[in-house]
């Protein structure tokens, strides 16, 4: 890595921001870009220099602005276009990046385009039927219109919407609010690449690729339930990336983070290696769900919890770390808007909370490559306290709610689930302090705040130097001052359940990293470990630890005696 020619991105350290649920500036109950502003020496004392926000297009919201009506203006949700220029003005004054989101798959339904399509009497609707994906119905034995394949959402449900205007269907891998544009239409592609354009003349300094490996589907549509490998991570996709690569990326010099699930090495040097022309780093998720149960047939894949097969974990963090090692960064993070709250998924957000949060955090933030830390992670914020389906907002949530029941589960069962692995624990409003609606907000937000705001905040965090927060901010400035984007790590006992043992090496000095990942006791083989040759440097107890003996979720970070 260190051979490629230093880009301003090799040093980023990413926030990001689901702008709904960050800061609400002018008391509608929605988060804002005032509000992201209003935060910017916040997120400048946390340590970090690049901010990705989530969509600010305007939108009806269907699922939270990743159904885009204008890819040209703002929502009014989140302000102005003027709010935007403000954005990029005040982060760059105080030498930060800005990253935003980029929805290439789909549009709203509500989307002109899409208006124009879906009416045979629109005057334009030859020109824009095109841009997104038809079908006929087909014939049961019955000789019954039926839907064309048997695909699976998302989101759960069919793929397929019908449109009796044109008696056809068209193809939606999302939600029925937002259907996918057809990549194979010239006069799509420039549409967009226009709207890019418009963006990268304001100043963004990257985007983050939204659903990146599902541009490209199968055009023959054959039979398959869920069918994925139908519309999931085609060879075309490759194209249509490379080409806004040469023609939008490089040419501006953007950070470009690409979201594809499912790759391997090969592939992930076609869209993130040295040579690539795709992106730049690439967001994956093989160690996102490593505590799936797939014996659970009521509420099945993400949905079921299991055991954490913490072996799985660190296997896919040296797999990834080491795809890059020579061919560009890794990009370290525990989750973002679409995945459960880390504490609560893989550490303890009960008893151990504060405890488990921080040895979550050390495990994590000294390894090689390029770190987002997901809002709130910094505070240790976990899963909703719900207890009502209707406290939900997620488009998903209810389709899936549907689908558990109508899979033998129970209402308790169900929740859950949600409860466990909904998206919508990871978009609850940033808890600033104690008092009304955790000071993200004056009025009642469009998602309630977690009841637990009255302990877990930022303003308490602050002033106290063994909080969450002190912790994330020693780390992210350890992080630049030994250059780890750049370091080599070593996995002990990868193998191993308990332990996520590493040892970094930085710029200046190695780190041993000795994490217990479980709620029980365990002996660590220190003798061996540490060999004389290292000093303790940072730790998440109360007190300072001794000995061979880990008490639950304990994390100690040695610092070797000899500089280099
Ligand atoms: C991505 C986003 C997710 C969104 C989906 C459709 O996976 O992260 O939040 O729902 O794409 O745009
Ligand atoms: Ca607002």
């Amino acid at each position: 890595m260190r051979y490629l020619p230093k880009k301003w991105w090799h040093d980023a350290i990413i926030y990001q921001v689901y702008l709904r649920s960050f800061q609400d500036s002018n008391h509608d109950g929605i988060g804002d870009i005032q509000g992201i502003i209003q935060r910017v020496e916040y997120l400048k004392s946390l340590g970090i220099n690049t901010i990705w926000i989530s969509p600010h297009y305007d939108s009806p919201m269907d699922d939270n602005g990743y159904d885009v009506k204008d890819f040209f203006t703002v929502s009014p949700d989140y302000g102005t276009l003027e709010d935007f220029k403000q954005l990029i003005h005040v982060a760059h004054k105080n030498q930060m990046y800005v990253i935003t989101d980029l929805v290439l798959n789909h549009t709203s339904d509500e989307h002109p385009w899409f208006q124009a399509a879906k009416d045979p009497n629109h005057p334009e609707h030859a020109y824009y039927k095109d841009f997104y994906i038809w079908h006929d119905p087909k014939q049961d034995k019955n000789g019954e219109n039926t839907l064309p394949t048997q695909w699976v959402s998302w989101f759960g449900g069919p793929v397929w919407e019908y449109v009796e205007a044109l008696n056809q269907y068209y193809l939606h891998i999302f939600s029925k609010k937002m259907p996918d544009l057809n990549w194979r239409n010239k006069n799509m592609k420039k549409a967009l690449k226009a709207a890019i354009q418009f963006w990268i003349d304001l100043g963004v300094d990257g985007f983050r690729i939204d659903a990146s490996n599902h541009l490209e589907k199968n055009w023959d549509f054959p039979e398959g339930k869920p069918g994925y490998e139908h519309f999931s991570s085609l060879p075309k996709h490759h194209e249509y990336l490379q080409e806004l690569g040469r023609e939008l990326f490089k040419p501006n010099d953007l950070l470009i983070l690409g979201e594809s699930g499912g790759a391997k090495r090969q592939e992930a040097l076609q869209y993130a290696g040295k040579d690539s022309h795709e992106f730049n780093l690439l967001i994956h998720f093989e160690h996102c769900w490593a505590d799936g149960d797939d014996t659970n047939k009521k509420t099945p894949g993400k949905w079921a919890k299991g055991t954490i097969d913490l072996a799985h974990i660190k296997q896919s963090f040296a797999y990834w770390i080491d795809i890059f090692k020579e061919e560009g960064f890794h990009t370290l993070f525990w989750h973002n808007h679409d995945q459960p709250r880390i504490v609560s998924h893989y550490g303890d957000d009960a008893k151990y909370h504060q405890r488990s949060a921080k040895m979550l955090a050390m495990s994590l933030y000294l390894l090689p490559g390029i770190p987002i830390v997901y809002y709130g992670e910094e505070i240790g914020m976990t899963n909703v306290d719900y207890e009502q389906l209707s406290d939900f907002r997620d488009v998903e949530v209810f389709t899936e709610y549907d689908n558990f029941i109508n899979n033998g589960a129970n209402h308790g069962e169900a929740m859950q689930a949600l409860k466990d692995r909904a998206r919508d624990n990871a978009r609850t409003p940033m808890q600033w302090h104690d008092g009304p609606f955790a000071g993200f907000s004056k009025v009642t937000p469009w998602i309630n705040v977690n009841g637990n705001k009255t302990t877990i905040n930022v303003q308490q965090q602050q002033t106290d130097e063994h909080s969450i927060l002190s912790l994330y901010k020693t780390l992210l400035k350890l992080r630049k001052e030994e250059d780890l984007a750049y370091g080599a790590v070593d996995f002990y006992n990868i193998e191993d359940q308990n332990t996520f043992n590493t040892l970094v090496s930085g710029k200046h000095h190695d780190y041993l990293m000795l994490c217990n990942f479980k709620d029980t006791p365990i002996k660590q083989p220190m003798d061996t470990l540490l060999d004389g040759a290292f000093t303790l440097y940072l730790h998440n107890m109360p007190t300072t630890p001794q000995g061979s003996s880990f008490e639950p979720y304990e994390a100690r970070i040695y610092r070797k005696k000899s500089e280099k």
